[in-house]
C-alpha cells in the first residue's frame, strides 16, 4: 500500500519517513553537525549548514507534512510542506513575516495569552500591523472585521483557555469569496489543541497550520518546539526562506523528540479525549463546581459543531482539555490548586501528565484585566490538562483536592492577577 493512502494511526508512525539509505536505521539520527563539507565549492549533498538544512529537522517536517495532510508532503526538496522552530512563537512570529507593514489582520479575541501578547504588544509595534480581534464563533463577525487591507485570518480552535470553537468551513468560505474579488487572504488555523489527529484544518481549505509542538505532538513534556504546515507552493517557498532568514529553528535533538512524540500522537490522544470525557462528566455532578466548558458536554454551545469537525475516524472526538469554573473565589481556586496531588500545577499542556493551571495568573496574565473579564477569564477559572493515567486515580485527586476547598459565603481573597507570564 502506498505510503501516501496510510490512514492517520499509520501516517503518525511512517508519514515521510523511510529507512535511513546508509544503515537502514528506523529512526532517523540525531544529526547534530552544525556544517557539511563540500567536495567543490558549493557542490555539496543538499546540506550545507545546520539552521539552513538538518536531516533530523527535515525528518520531522516530512512527518506532520504528511500527518496534516499537506499536498506538498510528497516532495523530498526543501518544500515538503512542514516546518520547524524553536518554539509555537517562533513558528508564530516567522509566519507573520508573511505580512508587509500596515497590512490587517482578523485574530481571535480568545488566544494563548503569548500569541496575542506577541500581536499586540509586538508586532503592532514593530511591523505596523493593524489586529482586529473578534469573538470568531460567529463568522459573520469576521466577514464585517475585513477590510481591504486584511491579509490574513488567525484563528485558533479550540482556543485556549474558554474552549471556544470556530467553524473552519465558515471561515475558508470567507477567504475563498474575497480571493474571488482579487483580495488574498491567507487562512492560519493553531491546531494545538485538537492536533491533526482530531481535526485537520488544510482539508478544509486553510493556507496554513500552526503548532506549538511543545504540547500533544512532542507529549512527554520535555521539548519545545514549533511547526508550521501549508499546501501551498508559494507560501511553503517564503516560509522556507524566511526559517533560515529568521533562524529561530528547531534543533536536531529536540527535532527527534518531536518526532519520537509523534508516533505515539494517535493513540495518546485517543485516551486523552476518553478520560478526559469521564472527568468533564465528572465534574459538572461535583457540587464544588459552578461550571464544566468541555466541547463533548451537550451544555457546549458549540457542541455539535464539535461532533462534525473534531472526530477520530468516524467518532466525535472532543480533546483533553477542560475548563471549569469553581464556587467561591480566587482564594477557593488556590486552596484547590495547591491541594492537588497526582495533577501537577503547570504552565502547559498536551503531556502524557496530567496538568492543572489557573490561567488569569499563569498562562493568560499577558492578556489584559479588561480583555479577560471580557472573555470570561475570571479567578475561579481553571484549566485542566487531562493526561494519559488511569482515570480514576486522577478523578480521586481531583475529588480530595475540592473536598479541601471550604467555600467561603464572602470572596476570601480580592487580589486579582497582574504580573508576567511566560
Ligand atoms: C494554543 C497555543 N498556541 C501557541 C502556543 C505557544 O507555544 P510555545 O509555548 O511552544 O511557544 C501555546 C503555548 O501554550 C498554545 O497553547
Amino acid at each position: 500500500m502506498s505510503r501516501s493512502k496510510l490512514r492517520i494511526d499509520s501516517l503518525v508512525i511512517h508519514g515521510g519517513q523511510a529507512p535511513d539509505p546508509s544503515t537502514g536505521a528506523v529512526m532517523p539520527p540525531i544529526s547534530l553537525a552544525s556544517t557539511y563539507a563540500q567536495e567543490s565549492p558549493g557542490q555539496h549533498k543538499g546540506f550545507e549548514y545546520t539552521r539552513s538544512h538538518n536531516p533530523t529537522r527535515y525528518a520531522l517536517e516530512r512527518s506532520i507534512a504528511a500527518i496534516e495532510g499537506s499536498s506538498l508532503s510528497q516532495r523530498q526538496d526543501v518544500t515538503s510542506g512542514g516546518f520547524a522552530f524553536s518554539s509555537g512563537l517562533a513558528a508564530m512570529a516567522t509566519c507573520l513575516e508573511l505580512l508587509d507593514t500596515g497590512d490587517h489582520v482578523v485574530a481571535m479575541d480568545d488566544l494563548y495569552g503569548g500569541s496575542y501578547r506577541l500581536m499586540s504588544r509586538v508586532r503592532e509595534r514593530s511591523m505596523g500591523l493593524n489586529v482586529t480581534y473578534v469573538d470568531m464563533t460567529d463568522a459573520k463577525r469576521v466577514e464585517q472585521a475585513i477590510t481591504p487591507r486584511t491579509k490574513m485570518i488567525w484563528i485558533e480552535t479550540p482556543t485556549n483557555p474558554t474552549l471556544k470553537l470556530i467553524d473552519l468551513k465558515a471561515i475558508t468560505a470567507i477567504a475563498q469569496s474575497r480571493a474571488a474579488k482579487g483580495q488574498k487572504i491567507i487562512t492560519v488555523c493553531d491546531n494545538t489543541f485538537a492536533t491533526p489527529i482530531l481535526q485537520r484544518p488544510l482539508e478544509y481549505g486553510f493556507d496554513i497550520v500552526h503548532h506549538s509542538a511543545t504540547k500533544y505532538l512532542g507529549g512527554h513534556s520535555d521539548a519545545l518546539g514549533g511547526l508550521l504546515v501549508t499546501n501551498r507552493a508559494e507560501i511553503a517557498e517564503k516560509l522556507r526562506f524566511m526559517q533560515n532568514a529568521i533562524g529561530s529553528v528547531l534543533s536536531p535533538f529536540d527535532s527527534y523528540l518531536v518526532l519520537r512524540g509523534i508516533k505515539t500522537l494517535a493513540l495518546r490522544m485517543q485516551r486523552h479525549c476518553q478520560s478526559a470525557a469521564r472527568i468533564a462528566e465528572w465534574l459538572v455532578k461535583h457540587p464544588k463546581v459552578q461550571r464544566v466548558v468541555y466541547p463533548g458536554l451537550p451544555s457546549h454551545p458549540q457542541h455539535s459543531l464539535a461532533g462534525q469537525q473534531m472526530r477520530i475516524g468516524d467518532e466525535p472526538a472532543y480533546g483533553g482539555m477542560i475548563t471549569m469554573f469553581l464556587k467561591g473565589g480566587l482564594g477557593e481556586s488556590r486552596q484547590f490548586l495547591e491541594n492537588v496531588q497526582v495533577f501537577a500545577l503547570a504552565e502547559s499542556l498536551g503531556g502524557v501528565e496530567s496538568l492543572i493551571e489557573h490561567p488569569a495568573i499563569m498562562t493568560h496574565a499577558s492578556v489584559p484585566p479588561e480583555n479577560r473579564a471580557k472573555l470570561g477569564i475570571s479567578d475561579t477559572l481553571v484549566r485542566i490538562s487531562v493526561g494519559i493515567e488511569d482515570v480514576r486515580d486522577l478523578i480521586a485527586d481531583l475529588d480530595q483536592a475540592l473536598e479541601s476547598v471550604s467555600i467561603s459565603p464572602v470572596p476570601k481573597t480580592r487580589e486579582t492577577a497582574a504580573r508576567g507570564s511566560p
